[in-house]
């Protein structure tokens, strides 16, 4: 049996019973691969059934307000998906008449579907020859055919989707396209997979040369920043506090958050005190400064190390458009800020 066959089979008897498994409908399609990019199905999941039972059509997710999608989103992270899959669902319901392009090359002028998306949705809603390159792709195909192609390069992807291309029965390219990412997700995994249970351990080029654990070849390391960020939860006699949406570009665009100082390294009493009398908040009068006692949050995103410090503001006044704690929570936040609310209103 060749690759292609021994892979179908493998996945008709190894297969996850995953929702959007059960479906062509290229709306729950679209949503799924949407919330799977850089997310784990354990993870999409639960997000998958939510968004399908609040927005069952796309003109539903259309009419929606985007603050209602984003709290839909929370938690999910990659807050920009949820941003272009609501204008991208705008742009079917109303342009469109509710009706998703039918091609691979027509999916791809969508807002926020790229090659990985579209062909996706063309092979799972439309049965179109076109193979899905991701992660768990460039990882099965450089394993057994022992490709050292550097994958963080442009070119390797056009070589890696000829042979997924050469690969595919043109006759059934989605469970192909399915098979190939259940392998990488179930069986042919990052660290550690264990060949000995392999379908292909008797003819897997990297593991006949033990190369499994260097392959791919991905060249490029991702540059990490980090940021200081210290939140400060005003607090006035009524008990409320202040919020506000951060507008500027980056990360969490159109998110809530509490007022920010960000700084270049974690710091003290002292200088949050100084930033907060005479500048931040010195239109109020400070009652007290103090930090929550827990140690600073590191919050992990992919390109970014987020080093968070939570400190209590009081001050003499009434906050104009105060929100108690109980308010808060309806607001789109950053999980990291939401774990925080909730905690506070546990301890309350
Ligand atoms: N990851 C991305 N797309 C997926 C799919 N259709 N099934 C399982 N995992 C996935």
């Amino acid at each position: 049996m060749n690759f292609p066959n021994i892979l179908i089979k493998w996945y008709l008897q190894n297969k996850r019973d995953l929702p959007w498994r059960k479906t062509t409908n290229p709306y729950h399609i679209w949503l799924s691969e949407i919330m799977l990019q850089q997310t784990r199905v354990a993870q999409g999941t639960p997000y998958f059934f939510a968004f399908t039972k609040e927005f069952p059509t796309v003109f539903d997710l259309a009419n929606a307000s985007e603050e209602q999608v984003l709290k839909l989103w929370q938690g999910l992270g990659y807050y920009s998906r949820a941003r272009n899959l609501h204008k991208t669902a705008q742009y079917v319901a109303n342009e469109l008449n509710g009706i998703f392009p039918e091609t691979y090359a027509a999916l791809l002028k969508l807002k926020g579907v790229g090659e990985y998306t579209a062909a996706a949705i063309a092979s799972f809603s439309y049965n179109e020859a076109v193979p899905v390159v991701d992660g768990n792709v460039f990882r099965v195909l450089s394993r057994y055919f022992d490709i050292e192609s550097d994958i963080t390069v442009p070119v390797t992807k056009k070589e890696f989707t000829a042979l997924a291309q050469e690969l595919m029965p043109q006759d059934n390219p989605a469970i192909f396209n399915q098979a190939i990412m259940e392998f990488g997700a179930l069986q042919c995994v990052p660290k550690s997979p264990d060949c000995s249970v392999c379908v292909f351990n008797d003819s897997c080029a990297a593991l006949q040369k033990k190369k499994v654990a260097f392959l791919p070849v991905k060249s490029k390391k991702i540059k990490v920043t980090n940021r200081f960020f210290n939140y400060l939860i005003l607090e006035d006699i009524l008990g409320n506090t202040l919020i506000q949406k951060r507008t500027s570009k980056g990360i969490w665009h159109n998110l809530y958050e509490f007022p920010l100082f960000e700084t270049t390294e974690v710091i003290g009493f002292d200088v949050v005190a100084k930033a907060v009398e005479n500048d931040i908040f010195s239109s109020y009068t400070i009652l007290s400064i103090e930090e929550f006692n827990e140690a600073t949050v590191i919050h992990k995103l992919s390109h970014q190390h987020l080093h968070i410090q939570f400190w209590k503001v009081k001050i003499m006044e009434i906050i104009e458009n105060g929100l108690t704690i109980n308010n808060l929570k309806t607001f789109p936040f950053p999980v990291v800020i939401y774990n925080f609310i909730e905690k506070q209103e546990n301890n309350c």
